[in-house]
């Protein structure tokens, strides 16, 4: 078993900041040998900050350095697939954020190069590792709320991210919502087979521009015939709100809440509490526990609990859930042609 992984982040903005002090200060047996970034002065700018050895402006430089065991991939959804392909080819192990791509056609070929390669290939759907939803999911196992019945669930964001990244982000239903679809599936240990889907643009007139909207809905059936419906929005002005039900035939299970703190401050002003302002903050442990659980995968060989099959599974579904808000009519996940995607 090697027990130093030394590892390369690829995009050093929002999340790939986060991931890279993550790796440094977190995860035993990751060592973090290169950052990258295209942006000018980024990587240099980074590795400056936490004494990192090699930084580059090109991913080729990590790619094709034999001192690099491994890649966190955190840039831009539009671009993972490429680099996934060269990063297969070139035999390092892969860490990339969700979604895994834009289409089926690509998610495919990346399945097919991760395969030939023998590489271990895991996708950040992080609420898998969040204590809240870890716990949710052993007693659904533990039959503690018998079968589960019912699925609902809120995925608010404070605002939404720049126009720059709603361009290549795929839309709501597939840069939002996946993590539900992802986590439905988790829990419910069955798929999800038809989705119906609404949603406006209430707030944020730019995406417009990109076919995308800052509010939605889907409704969605399982195979075991339970059902669901998850909202998703950037349209949260209180915080970062992400929280989770199960309604169970024996009882009911709620998963997150709003509070960053326990303390309720009561004065002459009132009552209030601290929310989550963020997803660095909501899932700072999440975050950690998965890198932790790709560097085991690493050294053991073991396959992670999210790969890129999951990963393929909750893009058919995000996919099938745009067109299904597109067209107005519900959608049955299997049936769907891929080529009608884009929002
Ligand atoms: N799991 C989660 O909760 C979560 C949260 C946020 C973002 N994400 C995902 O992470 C990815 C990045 O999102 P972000 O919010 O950090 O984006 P961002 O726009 O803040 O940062 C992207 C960075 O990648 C760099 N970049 C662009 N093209 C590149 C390339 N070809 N090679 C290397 N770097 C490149 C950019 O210069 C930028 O610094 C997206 O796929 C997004 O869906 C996941």
């Amino acid at each position: 078993m090697k027990k130093r992984i030394n590892i390369a982040v690829l995009g050093l903005g929002r999340l790939g900041y986060s991931h890279t002090k993550n790796l440094l200060t977190e995860v035993h047996g990751a060592y973090l040998y290169m950052v990258v970034d295209p942006l000018p002065g980024r990587a240099k700018e980074v590795a400056g900050e936490f004494g990192i050895e090699f930084h580059s402006t090109n991913i080729e430089d990590a790619l094709t350095h034999p001192g690099v065991d491994a890649v966190v991939i955190v840039t831009p959804t539009s671009t993972h697939a490429e680099i996934i392909k060269k990063a297969a080819y070139y035999q390092k192990h892969i860490f990339v954020e969700k979604p895994l791509t834009l289409n089926l056609e690509e998610s495919e070929k990346v399945s097919v190069a991760v395969k030939k390669a023998g590489i271990i290939c895991q996708v950040g759907f992080m609420r898998r590792f969040d204590p809240g939803y870890v716990d949710a999911k052993r007693r659904i196992d533990n039959g503690e709320i018998g079968r589960p019945l019912y699925f609902k669930a809120f995925t608010r964001d404070p605002g939404s991210p720049p126009p720059e990244f709603i361009k290549s982000s795929g839309g709501i239903f597939v840069d939002c919502s996946i993590h539900d679809y992802d986590i439905a599936r988790y829990l419910f240990n069955t798929e999800i087979t038809s989705v119906a889907a609404h949603g406006n643009i209430l707030k944020y007139d730019f995406m417009k521009e990109f076919n995308d909207l800052d509010h939605g809905l889907t409704y969605v059936e399982f195979a075991n015939g339970a059902i669901g419906d998850m909202e998703v929005s950037r349209n949260s002005p209180y915080g970062y709100d992400i929280r989770a039900e199960v309604i169970g035939t024996e009882g009911a299970l709620f998963v997150g809440d709003l509070r960053e703190q326990q303390v309720t401050i009561l004065n002459q002003d009132g009552s209030n509490f601290k929310v989550f302002p963020d997803f660095q903050t909501r899932f700072r442990v999440a975050y950690i526990e998965e890198l932790k659980h790709f560097i085991h995968c690493i050294q053991t060989g073991e396959k992670p609990i999210v790969d890129d099959k999951d990963a393929t599974q909750d893009l058919r579904v995000a996919l099938a859930a745009t067109h299904a808000y597109q067209t107005g009519k519900k959608v049955i996940v299997e049936e769907f042609a891929p080529e009608k995607t884009h929002l």
